[in-house]
């Protein structure tokens, strides 16, 4: 049996503290460092996985994540209304810690299909996500404009801009290994939004199957046995895309010595710079870059 979790990039620094909340089921763990006075322009991201929700502030201009960066346990079942009660205390946490402005953007990167805020699929999330008008809900719940987003697009959208993207022509993927894969494209660093590369068939079945990070561990495979199974779908890809470039996301990124080497796909192949960070900040400059065309 593999021994490392994907998610071990998020074990807890320090406790958050307990405020009028806590008493509720599940605690809010936050590491990092807590915010400076500095005035700066601020968003929030979330990323909704399939075992954890994790929020920070973002600081628009640097894609640095400002104080702590908030996680809670995923809710089971995910159902919408357990998950948009776990953000709404995690964005309440934040508007205490950095002041936020109510106007604030909230981006929440989300692991489904999405079409102007409404969620289609749920491969590792609750059914009753399906055809889910999410934005309006969760701008209920926060009082803030929101805007959901692909998990695996916005991670790419931070890759793009402060990653191992920057620069980047030509067709680019992000590939996020967690308990899905998700997949985001870019041609001349612009994102074609909603690619399901994850549910391409390979052998008969969904090709996230084999090559999420969560299927090593299911299946307790070696690295090596696994890095040949993930090097099967990113040839698959390569066949019908020919990218030049494959930036590999989720926390299994900070393992990349483990596979990347093994790989025999012609494109490069690059570990993401912000690491398991990447679907917080670029839900959050996702959900800004909205508002502003919004004119908000
Ligand atoms: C979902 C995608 C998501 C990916 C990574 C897949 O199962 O269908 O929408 O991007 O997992 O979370």
């Amino acid at each position: 049996m593999a021994k490392d979790d994907e998610h071990d990039d998020d074990a807890p620094e320090s406790e958050g503290s307990n405020d009028d909340e806590a008493a509720e089921s599940e605690k809010i763990v936050a590491s990092g460092v807590p915010a400076d006075d500095r005035p700066r322009r601020l968003g929030v991201g979330v990323d909704v996985g399939g075992s954890g929700i994790k929020a920070s502030a973002v600081d628009l201009d640097t894609g640095e994540l400002v104080g702590l960066r908030h996680r809670v346990p995923t809710p089971q079942p995910s159902a919408p209304e357990a998950v948009i009660a776990s953000i709404r205390r995690m964005v309440k946490k934040l508007e205490k810690e950095v002041g936020l402005d109510p106007a604030a953007p909230i981006g929440v990167g989300f692991p489904a299909v999405v079409v102007d805020g409404v969620t289609k699929s749920a491969a590792n999330v609750d059914p009753s996500w399906i055809d889910f008008e999410a934005d309006p809900a969760l701008e209920r719940a926060t009082g803030h404009p929101v805007f959901v987003i692909n998990d695996a697009d916005a991670a790419g959208v931070a890759e793009m801009r402060y990653g191992a993207g920057v620069g980047q022509k030509g067709t680019v993927f992000l590939i996020t290994l967690g308990t899905g894969t998700g997949s985001a494209l870019f041609y001349d660093g612009m994102l074609v939004p909603n690619l399901e590369l994850g549910h391409m068939e390979i052998r008969g079945r969904d090709a996230e199957k084999r090559s999420a990070s969560a299927a090593r561990l299911r299946r307790g495979l070696s690295w090596k046995a696994w890095a040949a199974d993930l090097d099967e779908h990113l040839l698959a890809i390569e066949k019908l895309f020919s990218p030049r470039l494959f930036i590999i996301g989720g926390g299994v990124s900070k393992r990349a010595e483990k596979f990347i080497p093994r790989l025999t796909v012609k494109a490069d192949v690059v570990p993401a710079k912000l690491l398991n960070d990447a679907g917080i900040v670029g839900a959050a400059m996702a959900a800004t870059e909205r508002a502003t065309a919004r004119g908000a």
